[in-house]
């Protein structure tokens, strides 16, 4: 039995998906059954409840299992919201530790954790220094472990290109934060997901850096949408500072759409060293024109 930590999620979702239809028996853990159950059980798998900030909860979550899977992030991401705990620290990092030493205590024999690309000790922003965080605890588990850094991960259920594909729908123009120059690696859900489910299996260990097959800057990437979607319309560019501003008030909602914060988080480059992952395991990676192809309309 594989559990797949956040399997309700964008990512989680396409792996339980993976691992089902390859016929291996899945269960989802989700802090909240009551909401994310229709959409678990529609996947073929079973529920179980765990919570990353509740160690105590963590230990029924994964016993059984033979491997765990860990896909989950807060749910304001990437807004963070310190007096509710939805932190990149305490989700990545200490929720990391939380869920290692919990599948390790339980005779869980190998764990694959989804970081991000990016991820190191020193890094300026803190979600990279609290995935590394991450990473250390699942190193020192005593498991055998894959970690695997995507870069910018688009699908039919993202929440960055998909914005993007909104305003292309609604407006005469498609707004971009910044000069549209933030260099990125677009990666297909499907092939992380292909990733992460292969790396449940027993098989190579380690860490692994995963982009997509096109190296492209965040202009280029909404031309290759709007031509899938049969339309180019112009991009029209906005300094940070303007949806910094909005964030700053806009961070105060209950559930908050935006803050200072999370413009940076959106703006960054993000790039992939993808070769030791092929040489690893074997997979094919989605060209983006193709990805996007097989879930955009006209
Ligand atoms: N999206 C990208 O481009 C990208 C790129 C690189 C790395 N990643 C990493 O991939 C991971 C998944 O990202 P995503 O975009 O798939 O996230 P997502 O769609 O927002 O899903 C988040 C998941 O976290 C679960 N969750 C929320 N609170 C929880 C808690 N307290 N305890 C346990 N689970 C909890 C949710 O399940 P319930 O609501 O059912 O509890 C949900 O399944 C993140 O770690 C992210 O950093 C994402």
């Amino acid at each position: 039995m594989i559990v797949v930590a956040g399997g309700s999620g964008f990512i989680g979702a396409a792996v339980v998906r993976r691992l089902v239809r390859d016929g291996a028996e899945v269960a989802v853990m989700t802090a909240h059954p009551d909401r994310s159950r229709p959409r678990i059980e529609s996947l073929g798998a079973r529920v179980v409840q765990g919570d990353v900030l509740d160690a105590g909860s963590l230990d029924r979550a994964v016993a059984g299992a033979q491997a765990v899977i860990q896909a989950l992030t807060f749910p304001t991401f990437p807004v963070q919201r310190p007096r509710k705990r939805f932190t990149f620290e305490e989700f990545d990092h200490l929720g990391t530790e939380r869920l290692s030493l919990a599948a390790a205590r339980n005779g869980v024999t190998r764990f694959v954790f989804c970081s991000g690309a990016g991820a190191a000790p020193d890094a300026p922003k803190v979600w990279f220094r609290a995935k590394w965080g991450g990473e250390e605890a699942v190193r020192a588990s005593g498991m055998e472990h894959v970690v695997l850094r995507p870069s910018w991960v688009y699908g039919p259920e993202d929440r960055a290109l998909n914005t993007f594909v909104a305003f292309h729908r609604l407006l005469p123009f498609v707004p971009v934060i910044g000069d549209g120059h933030q260099r990125l690696q677009p990666v297909f859900v499907d092939d992380v997901a292909t990733a992460l489910a292969g790396a449940a299996a027993p098989g190579p260990t380690g860490t692994f850096e995963m982009g997509g097959p096109d190296v492209m800057d965040m202009d280029q990437i909404l031309a290759v949408m709007m031509d899938v979607r049969g339309k180019r319309k112009p991009l029209v560019h906005f300094p940070p500072a303007l949806p910094k501003l909005a964030g700053f008030f806009l961070q105060l909602l209950p559930k908050p759409p935006l803050s200072p914060e999370a413009v940076d988080f959106a703006t960054g480059d993000a790039l992939a060293d993808t070769g030791p992952l092929l040489a690893a395991f074997p997979l094919r990676l989605t060209p983006l024109r193709e990805g996007l192809a097989t879930y955009l309309r006209r």
